[in-house]
């Protein structure tokens, strides 16, 4: 049904269309609806031209048009990581130079060197010494204030850049738990006993029998690197043995092992894998961790 018809009470025409006898208004769009949809067309066309729009086939190859302010997002981002990479390396490059008590003192550097000590962290030393530096068995928790080689800022340094027992550098901590029965210098008798001097030592349960022959052997060859007491050397890497913390283990079983087998635990050396900046901010977190003398 298509006639054209004005309605009675409104005096508008309706638009010919009936449905059971109901008829539709041909009442006009409003005037703020039609302006609005007409600037919206007139903005599209204008952002067409303007901004990168329209995939389009060009030389037998799909792109785009780039719009005649040549806007790109992907060119913003990488322009934004240009400019925080070439800020982050001005700071790096401060950290390098900054001797380390001077780092530690300047609140704005030591800031940037803790946060990048932290990522590099995870990056390169969680694998060994866990993610939250808590160690493990034959790898050293860096949370504590125990330490192997030094707590202090130059101590830690110099253990990052040149590695612990590390072969390709000539400068690395060196020292190692010699393996005294595989190497014939004691046998099963003199372990055992010396095994229960550590005991003693260390504040554990032992027998005082073998322990006091242990005592003649650990004088005899234990304190060149573990000292007269025990207590152990920062620069020998020998670790205290009086104490309850335990690179190994302190049951009577590990320390046997330990001193009939050796021990050389291998911390790789980061110099030239790593910049100077990196490793002086692995240095200032590391000595944040608690334990930094
Ligand atoms: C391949 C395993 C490994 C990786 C990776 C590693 N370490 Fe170590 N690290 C060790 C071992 C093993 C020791 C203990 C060496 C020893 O027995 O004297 C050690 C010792 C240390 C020490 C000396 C602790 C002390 O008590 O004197 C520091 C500090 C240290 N690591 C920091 C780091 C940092 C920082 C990283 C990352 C840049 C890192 N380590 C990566 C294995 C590793
Ligand atoms: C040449 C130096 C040297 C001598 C001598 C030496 N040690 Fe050690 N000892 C070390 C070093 C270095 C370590 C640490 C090894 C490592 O970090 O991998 C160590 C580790 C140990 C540990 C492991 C401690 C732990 O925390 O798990 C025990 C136990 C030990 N020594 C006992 C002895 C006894 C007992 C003797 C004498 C029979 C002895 N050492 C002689 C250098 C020495």
């Amino acid at each position: 049904m298509s006639e054209k018809h004005k309605d009675d009470i409104t005096g508008v025409e309706t638009t010919g269309h009936s449905w059971d006898g109901i008829r539709e208004l041909n009442n006009p769009l409003p005037k703020w609806w039609l302006y609005t949809f007409y600037a919206c067309c007139l903005w599209a066309v204008g952002y067409w031209v303007v901004m990168p729009a329209w995939p389009i086939i060009w030389n037998g190859q799909w792109t785009y048009t780039e719009g005649v302010i040549g806007y790109s997002d992907r060119g913003s981002v990488a322009n934004e990581l240009a400019a925080v990479a070439a800020g982050r390396s001005e700071v790096m490059q401060e950290i390098a130079k900054a001797p380390l008590a001077e780092l530690a003192q300047n609140p704005k550097l030591s800031e940037v060197a803790l946060a990048a000590g932290k990522a590099a962290f995870g990056d390169n030393c969680a694998p060994c010494h866990g993610s939250g530096a808590a160690g493990g068995p034959g790898f050293p928790n860096l949370n504590d204030d125990n330490w192997l080689w030094g707590g202090t800022l130059d101590d830690i340094h110099t253990t990052l850049l040149h590695g612990i027992r590390w072969e390709g550098d000539e400068d690395t901590r060196l020292n190692t738990m010699m393996a005294f029965g595989d190497l014939g210098m004691l046998d099963k008798q003199q372990i055992n006993d010396v095994a229960e001097y550590v005991l003693e030592i260390s504040g554990q349960k032992y027998d005082a029998k073998a322990a006091a022959k242990g005592a003649d052997v650990f004088a005899q060859n234990c304190v060149a690197c573990h000292g007269e007491n025990g207590k152990g050397s920062q620069q020998l890497g020998a670790p205290n043995l009086t104490d309850a913390i335990w690179l190994y283990g302190g049951d009577k079983a590990t320390i046997e092992q330990t001193v009939s087998k050796g021990r050389s635990g291998v911390m790789p050396a980061w110099g030239g894998r790593l910049d100077e900046g990196t490793i002086k901010s692995l240095t200032l977190y590391v000595h944040s961790l608690g334990g930094g003398e």
